[in-house]
């Protein structure tokens, strides 16, 4: 009788405490998965089958009503591999981030299209090669998108500016080839942030660009040709414009600048026309408009002085503080 009791008082206890494990099993199968196909790495000693997922396994969240996985951040550290197909099997995943890895390799995972929660997809400085895949678009709930640091070629998916949410989207340093898609003027959503450096674009920038109000936009170091100046405006909001290093080419003379434009690097590209005076009236932070072929005299007044002359050299002819006197 008083082993009974003791028999069904300790099972009692085990099922209870076995109850208490919040870990979706589907989940915990997924990420024991991914674990193996990295090879056991040291990065992920904590996911234990004999532990709770959601309690003590390091880089995993778990919702709080729910319990599924809707974040996992794996970051900084060695591991090698390619992305399993296995994080498609993490059905209510919201945040997804592999980053500062040292030898992940493959192609974007093909599986990630199943994702269809997602709002933050972080892969970068990884060795991912292959394209930016077309699947992407489909993430309708994609806010944050980035890719860079990384080995991918191909032209950029048109299709990624039917992201209704999408607000930041980070290509840069990568191998990229082709011109920024036409259709990135049309961007359904607001896209404050587009980062493109560092690739091999070539072609024009899209006059649909102009449509956009950009808080950031980076294209510097492309092969990019032509006009520049509908990035600009008077009523945008844009805070910084990086276009270093291309090959663009068009008069900055009747360019107005955003108000509260803070950064601008425009050097070695092919622009020609004067700074215009409305420059005087900009909270510049930063300048850079030197290897270009500028002329004419710096306008006198705002930030414009307080730059030294590698803001200016190597123009045709610009004169006047803090280059040379006009002549
Ligand atoms: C990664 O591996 C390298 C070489 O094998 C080792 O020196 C380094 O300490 C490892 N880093 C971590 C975070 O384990
Ligand atoms: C996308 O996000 C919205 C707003 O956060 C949410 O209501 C909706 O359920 C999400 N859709 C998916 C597929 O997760
Ligand atoms: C991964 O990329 C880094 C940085 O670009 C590079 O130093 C490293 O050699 C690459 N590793 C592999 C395995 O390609
Ligand atoms: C900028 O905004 C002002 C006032 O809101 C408006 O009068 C002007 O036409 C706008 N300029 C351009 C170029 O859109
Ligand atoms: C401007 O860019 C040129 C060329 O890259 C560089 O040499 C110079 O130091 C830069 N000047 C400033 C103030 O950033």
């Amino acid at each position: 009788m008083k082993t009974l009791f003791l028999s069904l008082l300790i099972s009692t206890l085990l099922s209870f405490s076995l109850s208490k494990e919040l870990c979706n099993s589907n989940d915990k199968k997924a990420l024991l998965q991914i674990k193996k196909d990295f090879g056991d790495p040291y990065l992920l000693a904590s996911w234990k089958a004999d532990t709770d997922c959601c309690k003590a396994w390091y880089q995993v969240e778990c919702d709080s009503t729910t319990n599924r996985i809707i974040s996992l951040t794996i970051f900084a550290g060695n591991l090698s591999g390619q992305i399993p197909a296995a994080v498609g099997d993490l059905p209510y995943l919201q945040t997804l981030v592999f980053r500062k890895l040292t030898d992940v390799t493959g192609p974007v995972q093909p599986a990630i299209a199943k994702l269809v929660h997602l709002n933050f997809l972080r892969l970068d400085r990884l060795n991912l090669t292959g394209t930016v895949p077309d699947f992407l678009s489909r993430l309708k709930n994609l806010t944050f998108l980035d890719l860079s640091f990384n080995g991918l070629s191909g032209s950029i998916p048109s299709s990624l500016a039917l992201l209704p949410n999408l607000g930041t989207l980070h290509l840069d340093r990568n191998k990229l080839t082709g011109s920024i898609p036409e259709s990135f003027g049309t961007f359904k959503g607001s896209l404050p942030g587009l980062y493109l450096s560092h690739n091999q674009l070539t072609g024009e920038i899209p006059a649909s660009l102009g449509n956009v109000d950009f808080s950031v936009i980076d294209l510097s170091r492309n092969k990019i040709v032509g006009d520049a100046s509908m990035l600009f405006g008077l009523n945008k909001t844009t805070q910084n414009v990086y276009l270093s290093r291309n090959m663009l080419e068009f008069s900055l003379s009747k360019v107005a600048f955003p108000s509260g434009l803070e950064n601008l690097d425009i050097s070695h590209n092919k622009i020609f026309g004067s700074i215009p005076p409305q420059m005087t009236q900009i909270p510049l932070q930063s300048l850079n408009v030197s290897y270009n072929r500028l002329c004419g005299q710096i306008p006198v007044g705002g930030k414009l002085q307080r730059f030294d002359y590698s803001t200016y050299f190597h123009n045709r002819c610009l004169c006047g503080a803090p280059l040379a006197n006009c002549k």
